[in-house]
C-alpha cells in the first residue's frame, strides 16, 4: 500500500510557528518519523508540503497513480478550499484529515472544515500523534481486508 502525505501552507514553519499551539517539532522531524512508522508498517510513502492551493491539487494529480490512500493535513485550507475538497474527491482513494491542534477547541472559523465530507476520518489535536493515528487507521484497514 502505498501513502501519499499532504501538507498544506505555513506548515514549513514548523518549529518556530505558534510551538504552544503546534508543537516543537520541525516539519523534516515529523516527516522523518512520518517515514519511518510508515516503513515499518510497510508502506510506500511518499511526503508533500505545499503552500499553494493550486500546488496541492497539482501535487495530488500528479501522484494519483501511485496513491492507495491519502493522508493530508490541508491547514487554513481545511476551512474554506472546495478546490482542494474536488480534488480530493477526483482522487477516489481513501483519504484521513489530520490536524496537529484540536481545531475544534480554537477559533470559530476552524471549527468548519469544507474537506472532512470527501474523508472517511479527521484526527486531530495530537501533534505528530494525529499522522501517525492515521498510518495505524489506513494499516488496520489493510490489514481486516486480508
Ligand atoms: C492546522 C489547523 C489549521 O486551522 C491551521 O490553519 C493550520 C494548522 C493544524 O494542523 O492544527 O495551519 O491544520
Amino acid at each position: 500500500m502505498n501513502i501519499l502525505v499532504m501538507h498544506g501552507p505555513n506548515l514549513h514553519l514548523l518549529g518556530r510557528r505558534k510551538p504552544e499551539i503546534y508543537g516543537k517539532l520541525t516539519l523534516e522531524q515529523i516527516n522523518e518519523a512520518i517515514r519511518a512508522e510508515a516503513l515499518s508498517l510497510g508502506f510506500g510513502i511518499r511526503i508533500f508540503q505545499s503552500n499553494h492551493e493550486g500546488g496541492i491539487i497539482d501535487i495530488l494529480t500528479d501522484n494519483a497513480s501511485w496513491a492507495n490512500a491519502l493522508i493530508i493535513n490541508p491547514a487554513a485550507y481545511t476551512h474554506y478550499s472546495y478546490a482542494i475538497r474536488e480534488a480530493i474527491e477526483a482522487l477516489g482513494i481513501p483519504a484521513v484529515e489530520v490536524h496537529l491542534s484540536d481545531i475544534s477547541k480554537r477559533e470559530p472559523f476552524r471549527r468548519v472544515s469544507v474537506i472532512l465530507p470527501v474523508c472517511e476520518k479527521q484526527i486531530k489535536g495530537k501533534g505528530l500523534g494525529s499522522y501517525i493515528e492515521a498510518l495505524h487507521y489506513f494499516h488496520t484497514k489493510a490489514s481486516s481486508k486480508i
